[in-house]
């Protein structure tokens, strides 16, 4: 068997954590080879190392049977390996073009010929079906979009092999599905692919093979037809994982948010929430599901005071809230796990245990009279550690700068559920995290919801919204346009809804 990558007994430390420890992966020319783990399992580690980012302590490696030191990113490119990173690295100012051109322009005599480079771009998007405008700006597209821009600028280099690190995560479930088919042409016009990613669902879809590492190990290499989602998870997690929420039916109780006639305008100043009025009440989980910029994000930065609605009521237990600091907010018992972790969650340069304390540092029993009790910090930081499984090198001192994506999302959504508030505005709890860290975190959210809490769950993911919710709103173009009992719909009538092609009966009744 010829391999295109090898990559042999290949190790690599960080401080305080061996990432890589003896990890073999060899990689069939012209296949999809997808790499599972968990956060923190060593796969973007493995996979820097391949393009040049890192350089190993340990191993070997081989690119189409020749010994390689790939000791930066340009030889990687010069031996036709590129890739697709999870945060994009392109200048928003500039056209799909200008970036992809960034650093090798092609030239006609001394000015760079733009109109030669659109040319190829356009040429090379239309043989992989990426339909990307080359004059766009990047500011103007969509990150679905802005991948596939990445993408074009691994082709245009001409790569061969391409690595994609968690190419969904960012992305919508239509998204997604145009990024499955795209990756297959890719592979029917002759690329090799590695697939970075936890989702045991695509792999099944798209892999060939698929490799398994567990906190820095290699946990063994499976042929995806011959396997079971069960099988992987369980390699992955190192135990059995439940795919279903475990939950008694509901018991609602008083409505704790009540919402009225709420009109939000987006970033763009046109509105993006619509006369829109919901109601969540204690006990309950409602689902707000819906496709990607519906109003989902300003609805949501309206309840939690980042936005100021145009009009409407946002009433908390019959307290109108809707003019209330975020502050006062929160402390009149709103709870918020944010969609943007990046933006709204964590503080980069604080500490992971400073991180856990952001809302009530100056209280006992982390502060008297004005006193850090780093003793306090300390417990209360190593308990979330522990209880959310978030991994990081240093416990509570390590830098939340220096933590994978996924575990600043653990880490947030640790705080936040652990403050147990009243009403809690969840928003894409999970996104981006692993089978393991999903069920825990279902389980919290209805252990708050059968404590009493209010819960609103905002999710793109539709198997989350309906797995998790008792009831799910239908959201579109701003409105509420249907509600329905999760215990009674599907895939197929949620999409439907959610495209805004089919309202059902109660819709009207839910608009009035
Ligand atoms: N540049 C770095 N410095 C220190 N530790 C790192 C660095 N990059 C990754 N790590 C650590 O190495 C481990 C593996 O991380 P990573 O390869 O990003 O995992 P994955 O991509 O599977 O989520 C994690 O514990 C992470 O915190
Ligand atoms: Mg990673």
């Amino acid at each position: 068997m010829s391999y295109i990558v090898e990559m042999l007994h290949i190790t690599k430390d960080f401080p305080g954590i061996r990432a890589n420890d003896d990890i073999t992966l060899q990689i069939e020319e012209r296949s999809i080879h997808a790499l599972l783990g968990e956060n923190g399992a060593g796969k973007s580690t493995l996979m820097s190392i391949l393009f040049g980012l890192y350089q190993p302590d340990g191993g070997t490696i081989r690119v189409r049977g020749r010994e390689v030191k790939i000791s930066d990113p340009n030889v990687a490119t010069s031996l036709g390996i590129g890739m697709v990173h999870q945060h994009f690295k392109l200048v928003h100012n500039f056209t799909v073009t200008e970036n992809i051109v960034l650093g090798m322009e092609p030239r006609k005599g001394p000015i760079i010929d733009i109109r030669e480079a659109e040319k190829r771009v356009e040429e090379i998007s239309k043989l992989y079906g990426l339909a990307v405008d080359p004059r766009a700006r990047i500011e103007d597209i969509s990150v679905g979009m802005q991948q596939r821009v990445e993408i074009l600028k691994m082709l245009y280099r001409n790569a061969e092999i391409l690595i994609f690190d968690e190419p969904t995560a960012v992305l919508t479930p239509q998204e997604i599905h145009e990024l499955m088919q795209i990756m297959r042409k890719l592979v029917t016009e002759g690329k090799t692919i590695l697939l970075i990613t936890h989702k045991l669902k695509e792999i099944k879809e798209v892999a060939d093979v698929c490799t398994v590492l567990r906190r820095g190990k290699l946990i063994g290499t499976v042929p995806v037809s011959e396997t079971s989602e069960a099988r992987m998870a369980e390699m992955m997690v190192g135990r059995q994982v439940s795919f279903h929420v475990e939950k008694s039916p509901a018991r609602p109780g008083a409505t704790l948010l009540r919402i009225e006639h709420l009109n939000v305008k987006t970033a763009k100043g046109v509105l993006g929430v619509r006369d829109l009025s919901l109601e969540v009440r204690a006990g309950e989980v409602l689902g707000l599901c819906g496709i990607e910029g519906n109003g989902q994000t300003e609805l949501v930065q309206a309840i939690t005071g980042l936005t100021r609605p145009e009009s409407g009521r946002i009433l908390l237990r019959d307290r109108d809230i809707t003019h209330l600091s975020i502050k006062e907010r929160t402390d009149a018992g709103i709870g918020h796990i944010p969609e943007d972790r990046q933006k709204h969650g964590l503080v980069l340069d604080f500490t992971l245990g400073e991180n856990f304390i952001i809302h009530n540092y100056y209280e006992p029993p982390f502060a008297r009279y004005g006193i850090l009790n780093r003793k306090k910090i300390q417990e209360n930081a190593e308990r979330l550690i522990r209880e959310f499984d978030v991994r990081s090198g240093q416990g509570a001192l390590t830098a939340a700068r220096s933590m994978s994506g996924g575990n600043q999302q653990k880490a947030i959504v640790a705080r936040e559920i652990d403050r147990s508030p009243d009403v809690f505005i969840v928003a894409q709890p999970t996104r981006g995290l692993d089978v393991g860290a999903i069920e825990y975190i279902h389980k919290r959210i209805i252990e708050e919801r059968d404590k009493g809490k209010a819960i609103l769950l905002v999710s793109l993911e539709l198997d989350e919204i309906m797995d998790v919710s008792d009831r799910i709103a239908v959201i579109y173009n701003g409105s509420i346009v249907a509600i329905v009992d999760a215990a009674s719909t599907d895939e197929n009538q949620l999409g439907l809804m959610m495209s805004g092609a089919y309202r059902p009966a109660t819709a009207a009744a839910a608009q009035e």
